[in-house]
């Protein structure tokens, strides 16, 4: 199926291959690898890499030319939206090869992640607490519970998800989870991952020249690869970053540490009840935590932004791109991937979400919203090829940033 003739060959631009996992950025916490943890994270990005560039354009091809004529003639009517079209697809014995390899990359990438840092749990385990030991910064709190939506399957194929403990100070979660981004997103986020959250921090610099948040709250944080930057680049602010999930904090806390980053608390909280004080903050932030939340949740959690957000400040998420009615029905099919098969149960409802409104809804004027468009910040230096790869709905460095500004 993926071989190609001769007249393919000559039109085809091979893109560059993803970077080495061998460039990933390490730091005081990160997993010790050897040859075969890097050749195995190697083989995923390249695996997805091809997905991408090799077979997806072919899943398009097969969508236009069987799938849409087989499905219009079961139906009477070509595919009338992203459901439909996924149903559509269903059939297509390329698309189910595509799928499954997909969720195979998915599975694989949970599995070598878990091989590098279950190998190593007690040293890593003895790292962390050597950063976070007697550190006002990090404040767990056992008595939080994980949200339903966050503990009722895998998410993302995750055994056990953020906040699963295996031991006693489990770090495993967030281990995993580091050493694996850098794969799965063939490196465009930057050696750290942290892209998306540069990219908000100098677009903040660059469009607002003259704010100065003095307090900044990041909701679901997971390691901190995005609010790290924002610490960074507001040395001067007081930074809080709360998630509901202890083993990710554990980890989050001792890697910022040792990046040398010490205006930043990692705090365990359940951002539907935040434990601040009305008007705290100067600046709220998420990045990719929308779609990991429930339809109850999601306003609760706007509303509580609200209130501890200070008049004059400003709330910032970084999501996926929303469907629109100008969205390609492939696209949009494509992109619901992760709800069918990467257990991300929230992803479709959330990406249909008119998120104006719902930003109304938790008290903000309509004058105030605006959308953008971000792209990852990525290290050139390093990886001149990164961000070039080709569009594979989903894994691509680019996303909507949507806020408000909240009146004075
Ligand atoms: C996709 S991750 C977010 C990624 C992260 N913001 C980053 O920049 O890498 C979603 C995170 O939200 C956390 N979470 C889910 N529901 C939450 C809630 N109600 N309050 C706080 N954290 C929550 C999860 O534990 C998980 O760590």
């Amino acid at each position: 199926m993926l071989r190609r003739n001769m007249s393919d060959l000559s039109s085809v631009s091979i893109p560059p291959p993803p970077p080495s996992w061998r460039h990933v950025g390490r730091h005081g916490v990160f997993p010790a690898a050897g040859h075969d943890d890097t050749a195995r994270f190697d083989f995923l990005a390249n695996l997805n890499s091809l997905l991408a560039s090799e077979v997806l354009p072919r899943v398009r091809d097969a969508y236009e030319r069987r799938a849409v004529p087989a499905y219009t003639e079961a139906h009477g009517h070509p595919p009338r939206d992203r459901r439909e079209a996924h149903e559509a697809l269903k059939g297509e014995r390329l698309w189910q090869t595509f799928s499954a390899l997909r969720r195979c990359s998915m599975e694989m990438r949970q599995q070598t992640g878990r091989t590098l840092v279950l190998k190593q749990l007690p040293e890593l385990i003895a790292k962390a607490h050597a950063y976070n030991e007697g550190a006002s910064t990090l404040k767990l709190d056992p008595t939080i519970e994980q949200p339903r939506y966050a503990s009722a399957v895998d998410i993302h194929c995750m055994p056990g998800g953020y906040h699963a403990e295996l031991v006693p100070d489990d770090v495993s979660a967030g281990a995993n989870y580091d050493s694996g981004l850098f794969a799965t997103t063939a490196g465009m986020l930057g050696r750290f991952s942290d892209g998306g959250g540069r990219a908000v921090a100098a677009w903040l610099k660059r469009e607002y020249p003259d704010f100065r948040p003095r307090r900044i709250l990041d909701v679901g944080c997971t390691i901190g690869h995005n609010v790290v930057p924002l610490a960074q680049a507001f040395p001067e602010a007081e930074v809080i970053a709360v998630d509901t999930a202890a083993p990710v904090l554990r980890y989050g806390h001792a890697r910022a540490r040792s990046l040398g980053v010490h205006n930043l608390t990692f705090m365990q909280a359940n951002a539907e009840a935040l434990p601040f004080p009305d008007q705290y903050f100067d600046l709220v932030t998420s990045a990719m935590f929308w779609h990991e939340t429930s339809a109850k949740a999601l306003p609760r959690i706007l509303k509580e932004i609200g209130r501890v957000l200070a008049p004059g400040g400003l709330t910032l998420h970084l999501e996926q791109p929303q469907y629109t009615p100008e969205m390609p029905l492939f696209e949009q099919a494509m992109r619901d991937w992760d709800a069918y098969y990467n257990n991300e149960p929230f992803w479709s409802v959330m990406h249909e979400l008119d998120l104006k409104r719902m930003l109304l809804e938790a008290g903000f004027r309509g004058e105030d919203y605006f959308e953008t468009t971000i792209r990852a910040l990525v290290d050139r230096e390093l990886f001149p090829e990164a961000g070039q790869g080709q569009e594979d709905y989903g894994r691509t460095p680019m996303w909507i940033a949507f806020g408000a500004w909240k009146r004075g």
